[in-house]
């Protein structure tokens, strides 16, 4: 994979376009930023930038939903995190905004408004990004493009790709650390190395998962959270009334995944690992049983003691480890032993170690583990997107620069 970096070129005094991606938890009341980490996860790249002109594109939610707000409390958030005046201008391409740019100076920081606000950002299926109103007007008035939005970087949208042909678009420092730090584990040739699932979305862990055992990526899985829950089944326990309810709430049809869950088995059986025992939420205390005392009427909650520590021991020989989503409902401190004790065996392991997920994130700062990774991406969908092998329309547009602008 080749790249341009900001290294590659002398970025002082230049007009330096930067899509990041800052979309982020917002109270829907007051519109309040309810998380920092994606805005902090981008202050190197801006930082290094200091003696350029910054104009910061990036997007916030969906049309349609309730934090899909204008990016003003944003500018204030890069404000305060930078350190530096970050000045909002309420508009992408317009006369506001081209205006703005053109009479920047070295050290300014601009953010614009919202890219999702305009239907040229996410409304074209094929066409060419590169055409549109909003390339067609910023291009001329930038001398580089930094790339930095690698939770974004699954997406084909006009700010993301789209000034690819016009200008050089380079990797910013986010955006680098990323895509080595998933490349290093996806290719590493130590092993074992152990591929960590827990959490809600067993859609995405099970496309992640195939393409790991497909490939000999990994050795060994360990399923825990409502992913377990499908391997179970595949398995052919009864989980029982409280569990089964839960998932044919949540999901469309949840055979299809038991269907997927069980080829993986019959491919690969002795390298998934599914709980030997699980703690059910009986009105609010824990309950713990063997698998084998399944089916039970409470729903399933947390893997049990006995699975955390088969876990860990496998986790202590680790040469490698990926680790997304928890293996219970760690929220409630009557179900978290699970997930506490395996995050403390992913930590404590020598394993070269990488994370990521919403949840995921949360219960490593919820029990001070962060500085055990060696890297813990920003991205949710476009993580899956890279591990499960992906069409990356991001990075694909970035080694198109590489071919035509590299210096
Ligand atoms: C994310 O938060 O995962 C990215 O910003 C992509 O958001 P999207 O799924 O709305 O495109």
């Amino acid at each position: 994979m080749k790249y341009l970096s900001m290294d590659d070129f002398n970025l002082r005094g230049k007009t330096v376009f930067v899509r990041v991606d800052v979309n982020s938890p917002v109270d829907p009341i007051s519109g309040k930023i309810l998380d920092y980490s994606r805005f902090e996860a981008h202050r190197r790249t801006l930082m290094e930038l200091r003696r350029s002109k910054v104009v910061i594109l990036a997007h916030q939610s969906r049309p349609g939903k309730r934090d899909y707000i204008s990016l003003r409390n944003h500018a204030e958030v890069f404000t305060k995190i930078l350190n530096r005046k970050v000045e909002f201008v309420e508009d992408l391409f317009g006369k506001l905004a081209r205006e703005k740019i053109e009479n920047m100076s070295s050290g300014d920081y601009i953010l614009l408004e919202n890219t999702r606000f305009y239907a040229e950002e996410y409304c074209l299926k094929k066409g060419d990004f590169g055409e549109t109103n909003i390339v067609r007007n910023l291009a001329p008035l930038g001398d580089f493009f930094i790339n930095d939005a690698f939770a974004a970087a699954h997406r084909a949208q006009t700010t993301l790709v789209g000034f690819a042909s016009k200008m050089p678009m380079l990797a910013g420092r986010l955006m680098e650390k990323e895509i080595e730090m998933l490349t290093h584990f996806m290719v590493m040739d130590e092993h074992p190395k152990v591929a960590v699932f827990g959490g809600a979305k067993a859609d995405d862990s099970i496309t992640v998962m195939e393409n790991f055992l497909n490939n000999g990526i990994v050795d060994k899985v360990l399923t825990g959270g409502v992913v377990a829950y499908f391997f179970l089944i595949a398995k052919g326990y009864d989980l029982g009334e409280g569990s089964m309810a839960y998932l044919e709430k949540e999901f469309d049809d949840y055979t299809k995944y038991v269907e997927r869950a069980s080829k993986l088995i019959e491919k690969y059986d002795d390298m998934i690992e599914i709980p030997v025992d699980v703690v059910v939420n009986n009105d609010g205390k824990r309950k713990a049983l063997t698998v084998d005392e399944l089916p039970n009427p409470k729903p399933i909650y947390d893997i049990g003691l006995d699975t955390a520590i088969k876990y860990m021991g496998i986790l202590r020989n680790a040469k490698g480890i990926v680790l997304n989503g928890p293996m219970g409902v760690f929220e409630i401190p009557e179900f978290e032993v699970g997930t506490l004790e395996v995050y403390k065996g992913v930590a404590e392991s020598s394993a070269f170690k990488v994370a990521g997920g919403g949840h995921t994130i949360a219960a490593i700062e919820k029990y001070g583990l962060k500085r055990y990774f060696d890297h813990i991406s920003t991205g949710g969908g476009a993580l899956i997107t890279f591990l499960s092998g992906g069409k990356m329309p991001v990075i694909e547009a970035l080694e198109r620069s590489y071919e035509e602008y590299q210096p």
